[in-house]
């Protein structure tokens, strides 16, 4: 029973985070589209920057952006922040029901380094925590100044960050703490700086003050980070369906890789909005990226079993599968059988069962995929698979018919 809560919980949660970050992303989306495509023109009203027309649902808007405050303040005024909460308060739960309460599978891989679970959880909040302040500070920091620089040591800070926590969680973890910091730094953005300026300038503005133009400057800036970092961000939070990303021994340079090809790609979109040159180099970066994401993906996993370049063996066809499928009874059918008799697994995990001869021949491309291309599989190897045990798979699955 506790099982099908557990599940219950995870799958609801998961529904709620999904639709509060499209909300989230979806009205940034718009609001940095609307930003870019505003006009100026002649006798506008003063204090506007722009206006721009826009139609959708049957019905025509005009919009118009004042750049501090306008003259005279509405009575009711829509405020966007809800999305950036409740996708990051989604988020956290989701993080606990999964790598919080399930800590031994999926966020301590004893063979990376092995510690307790209460140990990596007080990490894995340090790290949110830490995270922020650290890229806080940098903005706040002269580096603050200059956008570019301010851009270039974040993204030295976010790859160290990569870098760092792959020697500390589980692979996909690791890669799964980075989007968690990610996006946690984006919604304190929006809750710690964007808000509470505008909160600022608001209250300036009733007392009959003009708003110190500051405030919306810094608040700018939060929100271009923002807006850089959606794309990287989705690729990191749903990594962890894919072993190939996050199961590999270099998997922390996948996410620098990713930071770059999703901001090049924003930006594509952000030029092409506001109307200037369309940059379409970032097409060519986007693509030598993503090239360089998979061949990196091909040089194994993490433990220097070096499964990925094993070279195919002509002779398994005749080596007996019984090896195999002892090493699969072995290390994977306590959780993958019918009834599961790993504590804490209620049925086949993902429906992947592996307890008869068709059915592991018939999952072969998928235990290659996380078992011998990655060491996703088993998670944090708690039924400890050895080198040589992934050798055999790899030895298996490589002279199969692909
Ligand atoms: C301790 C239990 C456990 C063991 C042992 C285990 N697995 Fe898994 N496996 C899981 C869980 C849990 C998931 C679901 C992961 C998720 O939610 O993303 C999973 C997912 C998978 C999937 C992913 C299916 C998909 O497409 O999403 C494959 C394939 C797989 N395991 C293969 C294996 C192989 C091969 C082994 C042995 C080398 C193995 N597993 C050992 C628990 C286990």
């Amino acid at each position: 029973m506790e099982l099908i809560v557990w599940e219950w919980v995870n799958f609801l949660v998961r529904w709620l985070h999904v639709v509060t970050a499209i909300a989230w992303i979806g009205s940034s989306f718009y609001f940095i589209h609307l930003d870019a495509s505003l006009r100026k023109r002649e006798g506008l009203p003063p204090g506007v920057a722009g206006e721009a027309w826009q139609v959708h649902g049957g019905g025509f808007y005009h919009m118009a952006k004042y750049m501090v405050a306008p003259a005279e303040l509405p009575e009711k005024l829509t405020w966007f922040k809800w999305e950036s909460y409740a996708t990051w308060l989604s988020g956290f739960c989701l993080l606990a029901v999964l790598y919080y309460h399930g800590a031994n599978l999926f966020l301590v891989d004893p063979a990376v380094l092995d510690i307790p679970w209460w140990g990596a959880i007080l990490i894995s909040l340090g790290a949110l925590g830490l995270g922020w302040h650290v890229y806080d500070r940098m903005c706040k920091s002269p580096l603050g100044k200059d956008d570019v620089k301010l851009a270039a040591a974040g993204f030295v800070f976010l790859v160290l960050v990569a870098w760092g926590l792959s020697h500390v969680f589980s692979g996909r973890a690791a890669m799964l703490h980075v989007g968690a910091l990610i996006g946690t730094i984006m919604s304190a953005n929006v809750f710690r700086l964007i808000i509470p300026n505008q909160r600022k300038a608001v209250a300036a503005m009733l007392r009959g003050e003009t708003p110190d133009p500051a405030l919306g400057k810094q608040a700018k800036q939060r929100s271009l980070h923002n807006n850089y970092l959606t794309l990287p961000v989705v690729f990191l939070m749903i990594s962890n369906h894919y072993p190939l990303a996050f199961g590999t021994r270099y998997s922390w340079l996948i996410v620098a890789i990713v930071l770059v090809v999703g901001a090049v790609i924003r930006h594509f979109f952000n030029s092409r909005h506001a109307g200037k040159p369309t940059p379409w180099w970032t097409w060519g970066v986007a693509a030598v990226g993503m090239v360089a994401m998979v061949a990196l993906s091909t040089l194994g996993p993490k433990d220097g079993s070096d499964t990925a370049a094993t070279p195919p063996n002509p002779n398994f066809a005749r080596a007996d599968f019984a090896q195999v499928e002892e090493v699969v009874t072995s290390r994977c059918s306590m959780c993958h059988a019918a009834t599961p008799v790993w504590e804490g697994i209620g049925e086949a995990p993902r429906g992947v069962r592996l307890d008869s001869p068709e059915d592991i021949r018939r999952h072969a491309g998928q235990i290659r995929a996380w078992a011998v291309l990655s060491n996703a599989m088993p998670p944090g190897n708690v039924t400890q698979i050895t080198p040589e045990e992934r050798r055999l798979l790899a030895a298996w699955t490589d002279q199969l018919p692909r």
